[in-house]
């Protein structure tokens, strides 16, 4: 009998513990034997079918030898990271679905995770049922990471969705995804581009091999998405989406931001919808690769959880080992890369060819909506001073 504990029984920490009920045959028979939990830590004790494993005293959980797996859907930073500290070297293997904390602190956690002899794994931070983190780091082990961009956040895909679709309010939407267990506990994270942030910082660190700092990486939501641009868009052939964005810059440096962008609808990414997710990675020999599938939710992020758990019971403490540099230089300012722009303006053709030269309209009814060539986001910026500016996005590809 394997034991394990649960720290944490919100959304994430509750799927856990249903998968591993729900498919405890097919676990035990890959693993040779059962699995259970046998703490769980919360904060509050409540009544329901976990209430015989509640536990508020971590250090029964540290303390115990029989405890091998410790699987910290706390969120947040400050106690989740003091107890994955104490998990770790206290010599149990960690997994966890906390972006914010791998992203903050995840190169530390994995350095010493590897001195402890025991595994920090962490599928679930990004694309929640989406397998990813391992096909980045194993399967496409050959290339050299060029880029990676992807719908990161399930919460704001399904409210961009629900909004296009049929007209639902901004707040209606949101409540509905709160509903359905895909917003954080604060959605402002949601909301504000932050979650899908600490996604791409991770995914960044990963592909790159050197820390990412989100606290240096432009986050930008939803929030200030117009309907009517998504209209102006779509009667152009591009959907927006909420994108975050890794690159590898051609001097050696490298960049990452989230920002709504124009996608042409004829790209697979733009037809991603309601709580799916979709993670792009460039790399020199395998071309564009898309990985897709539901990025929120109890149970899709509880089986990559789970699935993590098992990796650490099967393989050995140092079989394939993450690990990035914690060094953050060379990372620079999204607006050196080079991309198309979408501006809608208060002003006319001419105001906007004085700015850019020659340009696509899109759109001329009083304002005038239209795409540059391929321009800095320096340019970009600079021009947009001269002009009265209603909304700008960048464009895909
Ligand atoms: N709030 C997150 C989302 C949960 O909506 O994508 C999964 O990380």
């Amino acid at each position: 009998m394997i034991q394990i504990a649960i720290m944490g029984l919100g959304t994430v920490g509750t799927g856990v513990a249903k998968v591993l009920s729900e498919n405890a045959r097919q676990i035990e028979r890959k693993l040779g034997e059962p699995l259970q939990v046998k703490s769980i830590l919360v904060r509050h004790f409540r009544d329901g079918a976990y209430r015989q494993l509640m536990t508020d005293d971590f250090a029964r959980i540290e303390s115990d030898p029989d405890i091998r797996v410790v699987v910290e859907t706390i969120g947040g930073v400050e106690a989740a990271y003091e107890y994955t500290r104490r998990a770790l070297e206290a010599g149990k293997h960690v997994v966890t679905a906390n972006k914010q904390l791998v992203a903050e602190r995840g190169c530390e956690l994995l350095e010493l995770a590897r001195k402890k002899n025991v595994r920090y794994l962490f599928e679930a931070s990004v694309g929640g049922g989406i397998p990813i983190l391992h096909p980045l780091r194993e399967c496409m082990a050959a290339n050299r990471i060029d880029e990676v961009y992807g719908i990161l956040n399930g919460t704001t895909n399904y409210i961009l969705t629900r909004m296009v679709r049929t007209g639902a309010f901004f707040s209606d939407a949101l409540r509905e995804a709160q509903a359905k267990g895909y917003a954080e506990a604060d959605p402002t994270a949601d909301v504000m581009g932050i979650d899908a942030g600490r996604k791409i910082c991770i995914l960044a660190d990963m592909a790159f091999g050197r820390q990412v700092d989100p606290a240096v990486v432009p986050m930008e939501g939803i929030s200030k998405l117009s309907l009517r641009d998504v209209k102006i868009a779509g009667r152009a052939g591009y959907r927006i989406k909420l994108l975050g964005r890794a690159v590898r810059l051609p001097g050696g440096g490298r960049t990452a931001y989230v920002a709504p962008h124009l996608i042409p609808e004829e790209q697979p990414i733009a037809n991603v919808e309601d709580v799916f997710n979709a993670v792009v990675v460039r790399g020199n020999a395998t071309g564009e690769v898309m990985f897709y599938g539901k990025g929120a939710g109890e149970l899709p992020t509880a089986s990559a959880c789970v699935a993590d758990v098992m990796e650490c019971l099967q393989s050995g403490p140092r079989q394939g080992g993450v690990s990035w540099s914690a060094d953050t230089a060379g990372f620079e300012d999204p607006l050196e890369l080079h991309t198309r722009w979408y501006f809608r303006i208060e002003g006319s053709l001419t105001d906007a060819a004085l700015a850019f030269g020659q340009v696509e309209v899109l759109s001329e009814d009083g304002e005038t909506a239209f795409l540059t060539d391929r321009i800095s986001g320096q340019e970009a910026r600079q021009q947009a001073e001269t002009l009265n500016v209603l909304a700008c996005m960048r464009v895909l590809g």
